[in-house]
């Protein structure tokens, strides 16, 4: 069976690795969606992201990263996959997930496989990565060593502002 395991992924976190890593353990083929983010406050551009998650995910056979544009439901039939997989750490999310689950499935009969992250990574996100690192944080703890490596480059290429966009508040 065919599963698609998507998100944002700005950046990759170890959360997202350890989902991506039991999905493939449990189907014969995982396709992770990289999506496209049109938040404000993105740290990678969209083709980089699918580079980092490549690198992340690298030591898994059966896993492939594509880029993710329009319907995510769109995306799972063109590319034969029946199922999503997602990681929830909180009743928040499982609130959030069971609707989108429902959306999934009444658009195109795509079920959703929700899996409970790990304890160790239940509190983790990209945004407070994002933030964390933005603000001089060390989140090599948190990201795979690659991603810790081009965050440290992006905020070497940010000297001003750490990260900020001229204009921001
Ligand atoms: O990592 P994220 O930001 O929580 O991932 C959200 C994602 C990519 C899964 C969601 O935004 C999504 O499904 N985007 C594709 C567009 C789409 O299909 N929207 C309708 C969902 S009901």
């Amino acid at each position: 069976m065919r599963v698609v395991c998507p998100g944002s992924f700005d950046p990759i976190t170890l959360g997202h690795v350890d989902i991506i890593e039991r999905a493939a353990a449990c189907f014969s083929e995982v396709i992770v969606a990289v999506a496209q983010n049109s938040a404000k406050n993105h740290m990678f551009e969209p083709a980089e992201r699918v580079e980092l998650v490549e690198v992340a995910v690298g030591h898994l056979p059966n896993v492939s990263v594509h880029a993710l544009s329009g319907l995510l439901v769109d995306f799972c039939v063109a590319h034969d996959a029946s199922a999503l997989v997602k990681g929830v750490r909180t009743a928040g999310d499982y609130e959030y997930e069971a609707q989108m689950a429902q959306w999934n499935r009444t658009l195109k009969g795509i079920e959703t496989l929700l899996v409970p992250t790990a304890p160790q990574w239940s509190y983790l996100s990209s945004t407070k990565v994002r933030e964390v690192a933005t603000l001089g944080g060390d989140v090599r703890a948190y990201v795979p060593a690659a991603v810790a490596d081009r965050i440290r480059t992006w905020l070497a290429e940010r000297p001003v502002g750490r990260g900020k966009e001229p204009g921001d508040g």
